[in-house]
Formats: C-alpha cells, sequence, structure tokens
C-alpha cells in the first residue's frame, strides 16, 4: 500500500546528497578502488575519531562486529556472556555462534540492560556482557562498567543503534573493550546494504578483527593465521559511508528536534508512554522513536488506515521463536514490551508535517476511543 507517512524513505535521502554520492561511487570505481584500499581506510581512520576510540575496523554487518569481538575476548564453549532478551536476535546469534550460551536478562523503562539484572545473573562462567544501547540511548555504563569490572568480564558493546549517542559526554561503543556498529540500509548511518565496524582502543583486537575479516591473513606478509570469514567492508561502501558521515552530527540535530516534536504532539495523551527518559547524562540519537501503550496493536491498525506507517520491533520475545532453542528466561519487563511497544516514522528526513499528521492520528485514535483512556488510567 502507499502511505501519506512512510517510515523511513531512502529515496529521500538519496535525493539530497545525489551528488556526494554518486561522486563517491564513481571515482571510487573509475579507480578501481574496490577492495581494502585508501577509501575503506579514510572511513576507519573518520569514524574511530568520531567515536573516540583509536580503531575502527570496517566488517560486512553489525552481527560479525559482535561475533569477531567475541572470539577476541576468548568467548567460546563453555563462557556464559549476559546480554538482554529486550533485542535485535543478531546480538543472541553471535553468541550462539561461538558456542558460548546467551543468559538475558531484563531491562529497564528507558528499554536498556537492568544493571542490577545484569549482576544477579552473573556465575563463574561468566566471560563478557554485551549491554545493548538500544533506540539511540546508551545504557548506564557507570554502573554496567561497575559490575562487569567487579567480576572482571569483557564489555563488549552492541552499539548497533546508537552511533553518535553519549552517556556523560562518551561516546556509544567507546567504552568497552569493543564498540559494534552496523550500517545497514535504515541506520542512522546507513550504507548501500550490510555494513559494521568494530571499534576498539586495543591494537591486538583490532588487528584480530582485520585478519578475520579476510580469511585470517595478513596481507603485508600473506601468513594465515586464523580460519578466517569472508566479511570485509567493501570499498565502494566505504566511500558512501564516508560522504555520509560528514553528516551524521546534524542528521542526529534533526532526529532530536523531531523527537520534540513528537513529544509536544503526544504529551499528556493518556494511556500513551513517550521515550523521554532523564536527560541530564545522556543524549539519545533517536534512532528510534518507540512509544508504548497496551492498546498497540489497535493503534497500529488505526495508523495503518490513516496511511501512517509504523513497525514493532520485536512483536514477540526471542525465545518465542522456537528455532531459535532458547530457553523462556521469564523476563516481564521484556514481555510486556513485546506487547505495548511501536515505532513511529523517524529518519534524518522526517518532516515536522508527517510529524503533524501522526500524531494528530494517535490523539485522535485515543480520543474516539475514550473507554480505552479510562480502563488505562485503572490499571
Ligand atoms: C541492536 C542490534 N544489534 C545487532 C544488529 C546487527 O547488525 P547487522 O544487521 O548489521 O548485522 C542490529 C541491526 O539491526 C541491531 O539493531
Amino acid at each position: 500500500m502507499s502511505y501519506r507517512v512512510t517510515f523511513i524513505d531512502p529515496r529521500e535521502q538519496y535525493r539530497r546528497l545525489k551528488d556526494e554520492i554518486d561522486f563517491a561511487i564513481t571515482d571510487t570505481l573509475a579507480k578501481g578502488d574496490l577492495v581494502l584500499r585508501q577509501q575503506l581506510r579514510d572511513f576507519e581512520k573518520n569514524l574511530a575519531e568520531f567515536v573516540g576510540v583509536k580503531h575502527a575496523i570496517g566488517v560486512n554487518s553489525g552481527y560479525h562486529a559482535l561475533y569477531f569481538s567475541l572470539l577476541a575476548a576468548g568467548i567460546g564453549p563453555g563462557s556464559e556472556v549476559i546480554t538482554v532478551g529486550h533485542t535485535f536476535v543478531a546480538t543472541v546469534s553471535a553468541i550462539v555462534h561461538t558456542g558460548a550460551k546467551p543468559v538475558l536478562v531484563d531491562v529497564r523503562d528507558d528499554y536498556n540492560m537492568a544493571p542490577d539484572k545484569f549482576d544477579a545473573a552473573v556465575t563463574p562462567n561468566t566471560k563478557a556482557v554485551i549491554p545493548v544501547h538500544l533506540n539511540g540511548r546508551v545504557c548506564d555504563m557507570d554502573a554496567i562498567m561497575a559490575v562487569a569490572n567487579k567480576h572482571g568480564l569483557a564489555v563488549i558493546e552492541d552499539a548497533a543503534q546508537a552511533l553518535g549517542a553519549t552517556f556523560r559526554g562518551k561516546r556509544a561503543g567507546s567504552f568497552g573493550l569493543t564498540g559494534c556498529f552496523s550500517f545497514y540500509p535504515f541506520k542512522s548511518l546507513g550504507g548501500l546494504g550490510d555494513g559494521g565496524a568494530v571499534a576498539t582502543d586495543n591494537p591486538e583486537i583490532a588487528r584480530f578483527a582485520t585478519l578475520m575479516r579476510f580469511n585470517g591473513e595478513d596481507r603485508l606478509t600473506g601468513e594465515i593465521q586464523y580460519h578466517g570469514y569472508t566479511a570485509l567492508l567493501d570499498n565502494v561502501q566505504a566511500a558512501v559511508l564516508d560522504a555520509k558521515l560528514r553528516h551524521l552530527p546534524s542528521w542526529i540535530q534533526h532526529r532530536r528536534r523531531i523527537a520534540n516534536l513528537y513529544r509536544e504532539g503526544l504529551e499528556g495523551v493518556e494511556g500513551l508512554r513517550l521515550p523521554h527518559f532523564s536527560s541530564d547524562q545522556y543524549f539519545d540519537s533517536y534512532q528510534n522513536y518507540v512509544i508504548r501503550t497496551e492498546h498497540r496493536d489497535e493503534l497500529r491498525q488505526y495508523l495503518t488506515e490513516q496511511g501512517v506507517e509504523s513497525l514493532v520491533h520485536w512483536a514477540k520475545p526471542m525465545w518465542e521463536h522456537k528455532g531459535l532453542g532458547l530457553e523462556n528466561p521469564g523476563l516481564p519487563e521484556t514481555e510486556s514490551i513485546c506487547r505495548e511497544v511501536i515505532s513511529l516514522p523517524m529518519s534524518a528526513e522526517t518532516t515536522a508535517e508527517q510529524v503533524e499528521i501522526t500524531a494528530g492520528c494517535i490523539r485522535d485514535f485515543f480520543a474516539s476511543r475514550p473507554m480505552l483512556q479510562r480502563i488505562t488510567a485503572a490499571r
């Protein structure tokens, strides 16, 4: 169906950046620079500088950034790795593929890891933790680092949704042993297809990821050091991402303005929870604008009928996907989040008019159903 307000519009981003993107692609192709060339090195240098770390290694996905980080931290069979139940499945699959056991804990009402739940889940087998900075908000990294340090655990940040977000002035991906980023097309910094990066201050981990992404080969000596993977960030992709990275700070400011417009348009609607949490230590980048209501399914249906596109991240807890073979860890907050969340249109191209239409529809939905508000208020 065609929507009045689309969730995201990649055509509009391309229209706005056409000259820069076309140049990045054609210049790279004209030079024949397809694999492991200057464009990749430039992007890695600029990304590392942006994140505030010494090294960034381009890989072909956020998943591989996580997987290589876990391997670099020595995670394998017999290890337990703690992460949250409310995350994209790739976070957990990366743990499973190392042979380690994923231990899932619950989140706080800002959708990020609850540090006390993390602490309580540590066992003698725990070797690492993956805090996930969801929706463009960094976890409480003071508390998480304190727990991790107390138990001597490696911290691998899943920063796939939080490039540019900060906690106490430090950027996502710069707290732990590594920070893992995704450049999947709909991320704040989205590529032409899949892509990702490992950010780290540790030169040995940077070298490990550099070799693992290229079938284990040390390109200087030709020596193959590990059984690696075919997992490069392609050069054309890197050139385009580098061009887009220059716009990221202003795009994040735009996302924050859009979030504020949603807030103005939706504040006071009974039965609706908005994603504006304590902000004194946090600078949120609003990868997603997620609202919460017990009437999620009816609201989503209404928005669709009104021509407003929305998404749900995620409609059922991971362990209900039987093919994953995960035990139900009993996480009440994660379960109610799955029933209640809905993500509204949010991107660097989202306009004030689109917010007005979307917020107007949501207000109409609740106004035409006063019973819903009373039922919610009574609970
Ligand atoms: C929280 C989170 N972790 C990991 C990933 C995996 O990234 P990729 O899709 O680039 O493998 C994503 C991407 O969707 C994500 O949102």
